[in-house]
């Protein structure tokens, strides 16, 4: 938890907004209280150890204590929260701390070591009213008390907050510009490091973690740190950890063309999630490379350029894929074919696979894209399944713009195979480029209250 003179105000804000948030839906929904449950560790199958540890968002939401286990918030209309604070003597791991003061401010702090000592201390007739929100919904009927929850996870009340979650608070935002912060030194520096053509994805991924200073299980995802047509893995986490040769040192090529990099950070809770690619500087043939780089780079930012209060994020999905096909086009992969043939035949899709954002939040792919409202959704696209944010652009909105192109062998093959697409195809020029596996440039936008675009990646990470 990291809090400095700047954040408590905004935190304190953005607890009272959602504390009154919080009580509007309940009352719409004819609901009494709720108990947000941290969540528990949960041990690996035969074994005695744990899976990491990942909070429960909703407690998130609340309290940024990201790693306390067996902790519980209990909400009743109106009322001051209480914060079950799980503080149990243990030899084996490190205890937590106590809790910071300023929380005292805003919560009724209860230390308990067990979650019995919570449940008799709402007692059989508040639980008996009390919505559970949490993964282990049955701690109440494993205990001694004799009444059980109201309702555990319902549906309305979910996509209420869920809703209510896509509009970030000044707090929220500011958390994910300082996660933007510390990500973007971390990138520097291995981008740096990728030039000098020495070391493997594994020393640059270690690298990244000691520039963030966070270990592999506390990072808001797996750092995705991709040399050539591994980056045409879309989530490749592998880390070789084969160096290239020295060209120094020898006559041989380094037989290293690209990286793509697409890793975050977390700030209180908050993640970011930044992509660059690279063309390695020594490389050869890299400049037809290096200006595809630039191409994508360019109308990932046109597209945010583009951006417009109320617009549909469905739409600017639409509109990256006549970016990609007019690429494809200038770049004379495609031939014969207009930019909006190659969407309609579903050609971009083959090089631009994955939705062109999501919201960003407390989870890397935050919840709600899909929500018109607190109660109704979106339908995906047919043509788009993997497109996660699909809404109208609103204030308090924060989200991610990653276009991609890519070289991705099982679905060029599929492409070939087409009887219908194949002639469009300059295979030639798109079989050069395979060996730099594909490019991914993403950026974290803010809407702000007055309706403006904040890229807040951009602004430390040209
Ligand atoms: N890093 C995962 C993503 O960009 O969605
Ligand atoms: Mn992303
Ligand atoms: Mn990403």
């Amino acid at each position: 938890m990291n809090f400095d003179s700047t954040l408590i105000p905004l935190y304190k804000d953005h607890l009272i907004e959602l504390q009154k948030k919080i009580s509007k839906i309940l009352d719409e929904l004819k609901m009494d209280s709720i108990l947000i449950h941290s969540g528990q560790e949960r041990i690996k199958y035969l074994d005695d150890s744990a899976y990491p540890f990942v909070a429960n968002p909703m407690f998130v939401y609340f309290v940024p204590l990201t790693h306390l286990p067996n902790s519980f918030i209990y909400m009743e209309k109106g009322m001051r929260p209480t914060l079950y604070y799980y503080k149990k003597i243990s030899y084996w791991f490190k205890m937590p701390e106590d809790p910071a003061d300023f929380l005292y401010q805003y919560f009724d702090i209860k230390i308990i070591d067990e979650d019995s000592k919570m449940l008799s201390d709402l007692g059989d007739s508040k639980i008996r009213n009390t919505i559970y929100i949490g993964e282990y919904p049955e701690i109440a009927k494993n205990s001694t008390v004799n009444a059980n929850f109201k309702a555990c996870n319902p549906d309305d009340l979910i996509t209420e907050i869920h809703y209510i979650r896509t509009f970030k608070s000044n707090y929220e935002q500011e958390c994910i510009r300082r996660a933007n912060k510390i990500a973007v030194s971390a990138h520097q520096r291995c981008a740096e490091l990728f030039q000098e053509g020495k070391y493997s994805e594994l020393d640059l991924h270690l690298e990244y973690l000691r520039s963030v200073g966070c270990s592999p299980i506390r990072m808001p995802f797996e750092n995705i740190v991709a040399f050539n047509e591994n980056a045409a893995t879309l989530h490749y986490i592998d880390y070789n950890h084969t160096r290239p040769p020295l060209a120094a040192s020898s006559a041989a090529k380094q037989n290293i063309y690209s990286m793509l990099l697409d890793a975050g950070a977390a700030y209180n809770g908050y993640a970011a999630d930044i992509t660059r690619t690279y063309s390695f500087n020594n490389s050869d043939d890299n400049s037809d490379f290096k200006a595809l780089i630039d191409a994508v780079n360019e109308m990932q930012l046109n597209i945010i350029h583009s951006f417009t209060l109320n617009s549909r994020y469905t739409d600017h999905h639409q509109q990256a894929h006549i970016g990609i096909a007019q690429i494809l086009i200038d770049f004379k992969m495609l031939k014969n074919i207009s930019a909006e043939d190659a969407v309609t035949k579903k050609i971009s899709n083959v090089f631009f696979p994955h939705g062109l954002g999501h919201f960003l939040g407390i989870q890397v792919h935050d919840v709600g894209g899909q929500l018109k409202n607190g109660k109704e959704k979106y339908k995906l696209p047919d043509d788009h399944p993997y497109l996660r944010y699909l809404t109208e652009l609103r204030p308090g909105h924060v989200f991610t713009v990653e276009p991609g192109l890519y070289f991705i062998d099982s679905l060029l093959d599929d492409l070939k195979k087409s009887e219908e697409n194949n002639k469009y195809v300059d295979w030639n020029t798109v079989d050069k480029f395979r060996k730099f596996g594909g490019i991914r440039i993403e950026d974290d936008i803010i809407i702000k209250e007055d309706g403006q675009f904040e890229n807040i990646t951009r602004k430390l990470l040209p």
